[in-house]
């Protein structure tokens, strides 16, 4: 497939020696935003410098390489930009997905909690010394890890039946291991329209205690397979036509490995009670508690 230094599509004339195709490197990587804003900051600016190649649509590397390799079609709009990604909805044939695309390392901050990272296994003295210290080459791993979290989290989870969107890369390694930092995975909703979060609806009484009960019955699932989300609230829980689906995984830890978990665990149920008290849903948390870091605990 052509790539950007594809010299033998028309445009690579283009490119007539190594200065330039180096020249063109440090052009997109300028291009590589802090902080993804508009649709329009993805795609190639003709205007700025002409596309290296006839296939190339975008300025974001990872988004051409999605494209390049036929997982995408079209970018769509942006939904919603956060402080730690920046969501698109993308088009792929008829089917509408959305593509996560992360913040540059160096702008993140809130999901770096030496928390989500206590106990996580990096199995590489030196790749984890650099992430310790936070040098480029640490933050780099530290990035691509961090989507390959996301990304093994959502296939355990949709392959254990959860209600979480399902990934649209993977799960082999060979396809997963190009993924730059972006995470592209089901539009959970109506065509390109995304489902509301929990956070964001008001709901019928009967409604809302249905809610409460899929949320906290995913919580329990995941405790059963000794996993905590570390960021579990209204806010990363969708509603669609009557049910809630999990999304934001890529803090989940195992609790096995995690002397921090039971914590976690305690505290994501305690956000969820808080998040849920906007609904008028207030249960008595002591027992749910209970059988929650019970469920956890036989599963480590
Ligand atoms: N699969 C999906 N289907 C529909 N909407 C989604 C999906 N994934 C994410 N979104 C929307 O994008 C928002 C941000 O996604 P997510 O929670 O994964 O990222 P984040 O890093 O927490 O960003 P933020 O800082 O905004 O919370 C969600 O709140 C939701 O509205
Ligand atoms: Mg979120």
């Amino acid at each position: 497939m052509p790539r950007y230094e594809d010299d033998g599509a028309p445009e690579g004339a283009f490119h007539k020696n190594r200065a330039a195709r180096n020249a063109a490197k440090i052009r997109r990587r300028g291009k590589r935003l802090k902080k993804r804003s508009g649709v329009a900051d993805l795609l190639w600016d003709e205007g700025e410098s002409p596309r290296p190649t006839t296939d190339t649509l975008f300025s974001d590397p990872d988004l051409q390489e999605l494209y390049d390799r036929g997982y995408l079609d079209e970018l769509g709009s942006r939904l919603r930009g956060g402080k730690e990604a920046t969501v698109y909805t993308v088009r792929r044939g008829e089917q509408w997905l959305v593509a996560k695309l992360y913040t540059d390392r160096s702008v993140r901050s809130f999901k770096d909690d030496a928390s989500y990272w206590s106990g996580f296994w990096i199995g590489d003295a030196r790749t984890a010394k650099a992430m310790r210290k936070g040098s480029r080459a640490g933050n780099e791993a530290r990035q691509a890890i961090w989507v390959m979290r996301e990304y093994t989290t959502l296939w355990r989870l949709y392959q254990a039946g959860l209600p979480v969107p399902k990934p649209a890369v993977g799960p082999e390694a060979s396809e997963l291991n190009r993924s730059g930092s972006v995470v592209l995975m089901e539009l959970i909703g109506d065509g390109d329209e995304p489902a509301p979060r929990l956070s964001d609806v008001r709901l019928e009484p009967d409604e809302a205690s249905s809610a409460w009960e899929q949320s906290y019955g995913i919580m329990l699932r995941l405790a059963g397979l000794g996993l905590v989300h570390g960021d579990f609230s209204t806010y990363n829980l969708l509603w669609h036509r009557g049910v809630v689906w999990l999304i934001d995984v890529p803090q989940t830890v195992e609790a096995h490995g995690s002397p921090e978990a039971v914590t976690l665990l305690r505290r994501d149920l305690a956000s969820l009670a808080t998040s849920f008290r906007r609904l008028g849903v207030e249960p008595d948390l002591a027992p749910l508690e209970r059988r929650l870091v019970a469920a956890l605990r036989e599963a480590m």
